[in-house]
């Protein structure tokens, strides 16, 4: 069985039988989302958990409309954001980033295991959950934790918030996704860079951390 949620009729057959799902929504998502849910709510979905894009767009604000028990999951920066630096460290063992704030970065497992417990258990209806990690690190903290991970020297060189963009364009990005994704680390703010305890409230136990993340990545780097 194949589909894709960016042609939410592919999944009709997928969704037979379901009655909670999980959605994430991906830059492809917006247009065709609300028809995603309105189908997945039709066919017997009654729990939905949607990891959200950054802000309530709106499949977001369908899911909150959809009539049917929902939790949206507001994930802080994700720890795997620094795969991005896997090529740089590789081949020269530099990072190169235009700005050294501190972020709360949330680890992805954590975000599964929080929509795990969202869908499975009661209790989470109608909440929107701030999902950070158990600290708030800059980038070069981060690369320090690596640098020890990994055994080797390091090196943290700022770039320009212009050459950020150009960066990401180049990898095919928008322009206006690029603009987003510098500006938000140009303005990190309180709840991207405030250790929140919604994590280790809801899965009971203790948020991963970076140092975790790390060992369990080395070999990427
Ligand atoms: N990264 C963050 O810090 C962060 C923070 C908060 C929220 N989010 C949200 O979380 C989402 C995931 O973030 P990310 O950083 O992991 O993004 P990502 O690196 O772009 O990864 C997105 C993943 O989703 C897959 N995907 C996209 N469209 C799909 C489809 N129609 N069917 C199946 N798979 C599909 C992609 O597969 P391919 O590789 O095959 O394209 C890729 O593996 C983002 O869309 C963003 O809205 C991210």
């Amino acid at each position: 069985m194949t589909g894709t949620h960016n042609a939410p009729e592919t999944l009709d057959t997928a969704l037979h039988g379901v009655d909670r799902l999980h959605i994430t929504v991906t830059p492809g998502l917006a247009e065709v989302g609300p028809e995603l849910v309105r189908r997945a709510v039709a066919a017997g979905v009654r729990r939905l958990t949607v990891l959200w894009g950054g802000w309530v767009g709106p499949v977001e604000q369908a899911v909150a409309d959809s009539g049917v028990e929902w939790t949206r999951l507001e994930a802080q920066e994700f720890m795997s954001n620094t795969l991005t630096w896997a090529d740089s460290i590789r081949a020269e063992g530099v990072v190169r980033e235009p700005y050294d704030l501190p972020s709360a970065l949330v680890h992805e497992a954590d975000i599964g295991a929080v929509a795990a417990v969202a869908l499975l258990d009661d209790g989470h209806a109608g909440q929107a959950y701030n999902l950070t990690g158990p600290e708030s690190l800059t980038p070069s903290e981060r690369l320090a934790i690596l640098s020890r991970a990994l055994g080797r020297d390091l090196t943290f060189e700022r770039i320009t918030h212009e050459q950020a963009i150009d960066r990401l364009t180049a990898t095919g990005v928008s322009q206006a996704d690029a603009e987003y994704v510098v500006g938000w680390y140009a303005e990190s703010n309180d709840s991207s860079r405030t250790v929140d305890d919604t994590v280790p409230r809801i899965i009971g136990r203790p948020a991963r951390t970076f140092t975790q993340w790390t060992t369990e990545h080395a070999n990427r780097f």
